[in-house]
């Protein structure tokens, strides 16, 4: 897929099939995360593929996003806000290329996540196959940048 397209057409989705990803998805999605830019190339982090995600449900604010997901990813370590950004949308993104749908999950209760993952979580991802078809590539990347739910760059951008 190009890369504007993905960028484009990525849509934060709640509602997975109930099945879990492919090892070989897996793989790639963290690949994605590991090639990450961070601060100084410090790479502060770690991935962790959460096995228990009935536990770790309870302390999101959306609890089902998890619980009903195919794979969640928590990324645990020291890494600044920014380094962490860029690795989950990389994640995030290398997935929906390969049809994988997601979505990032605010944490509710950082001290039980920290607890039950093992470090200091900064972020967990929901991935999935999604329960209905995509067909991404039957729009172009600009029909769905038109019709994505976001400011007008008139509104963002000074010069
Ligand atoms: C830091 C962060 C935390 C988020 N937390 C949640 C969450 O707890 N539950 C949820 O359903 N979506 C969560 N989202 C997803 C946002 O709601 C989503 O990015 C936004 O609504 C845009 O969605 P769209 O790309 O589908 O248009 C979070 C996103 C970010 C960046």
């Amino acid at each position: 897929m190009d890369a504007f397209l993905a960028i484009a057409s990525k849509r934060d989705e709640r509602r997975y099939a109930d099945r879990p990803v492919a090892e070989e998805d897996v793989l790639r999605i963290l690949d994605a995360g590991r090639l990450s830019g961070s601060s100084r190339n410090t790479q502060n982090w770690q991935f962790v593929v959460v096995a228990e995600k009935a536990a770790l449900a309870e302390a999101v604010y959306a609890p089902e996003n998890v619980q009903t997901a195919g794979l969640v990813v928590a990324i645990m370590g020291e890494a600044f806000p920014f380094d962490v950004g860029r690795c989950a949308q990389n994640m995030m993104l290398a997935a929906w290329d390969l049809g994988v749908v997601s979505c990032p999950n605010g944490i509710r209760d950082a001290e039980r996540a920290a607890e039950l993952v093992g470090g200091d979580v900064k972020m967990i991802l929901s991935f999935g196959y999604p329960q209905r078809e995509l067909h991404v590539e039957s729009r172009s990347a600009e029909d769905w940048s038109a019709s994505a739910k976001r400011k007008p760059l008139d509104d963002l951008v000074i010069r």
